[in-house]
C-alpha cells in the first residue's frame, strides 16, 4: 500500500473511532481582539489550571469539554455553576469524559476572573444568555 493511503485509511480509523466514542468534542474559537483586563488574568489562570482538560482557548481536548459550547451559555450554566465547578469538582452528566475533579487552589476571585475570560470568548462566538427550558 501507498503510504499516503495508509495514512489516510488510518486517519478515517482514527476519526470513525472517535465517532464510536461519540467522545472528544472540539471546537474552532474565534478570540476577541481585545480581552477585559481581568478576563487576561483569567486566561492565565485558565491556561494553569484549567487548559490541560478543557484545552486552548477553552476548545476542548480529549479530557473535557469545550466551555465554549452553548450547553455553557450563561443561561444554562450560570457564574454559579462555574463557581462550584471549581471549589467542589463536577460529577459526570453532560459528557463521557468522567468526573471533574475539584480546583481547590483557584481561589474564588481567581475563578471570577476565569469566568470572565470564558464569558468574553463565548460572546465573540455567538454563545450567549439564552434562558434555561427544562428538557
Ligand atoms: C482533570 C480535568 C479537568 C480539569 C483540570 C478541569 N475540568 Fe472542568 N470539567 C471536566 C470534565 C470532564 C467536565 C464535564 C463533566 C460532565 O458534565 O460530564 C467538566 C465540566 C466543567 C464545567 C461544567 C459544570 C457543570 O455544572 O456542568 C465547568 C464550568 C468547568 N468544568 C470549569 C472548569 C474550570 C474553570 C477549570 C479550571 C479552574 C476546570 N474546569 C478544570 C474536566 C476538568
Amino acid at each position: 500500500m501507498k503510504p499516503f493511503l495508509k495514512t489516510s485509511l488510518f486517519a478515517i480509523f482514527i476519526m470513525s473511532a472517535a465517532n464510536v466514542a461519540s467522545a472528544a468534542e472540539t471546537v474552532a474559537v474565534k478570540m476577541p481582539k481585545e480581552l477585559s483586563a481581568q478576563a487576561k488574568w483569567g486566561q492565565i489562570a485558565f491556561d494553569q489550571n484549567c487548559a490541560a482538560c478543557h484545552g486552548d482557548k477553552a476548545a476542548g481536548t480529549e479530557q473535557g469539554p469545550p466551555l465554549i459550547h452553548d450547553t455553557y451559555n450563561p443561561g444554562h450554566h450560570g457564574d454559579e455553576s462555574f463557581y462550584r465547578a471549581v471549589s467542589s469538582g463536577v460529577q459526570q452528566h453532560h459528557w463521557p469524559y468522567g468526573n471533574m475533579p475539584a480546583q481547590p487552589q483557584v481561589k474564588p476571585e481567581l475563578a471570577g476572573m476565569i469566568i470572565k475570560f470564558i464569558r468574553e470568548v463565548q460572546s465573540e462566538n455567538g454563545i450567549v444568555y439564552k434562558p434555561h427550558m427544562m428538557q
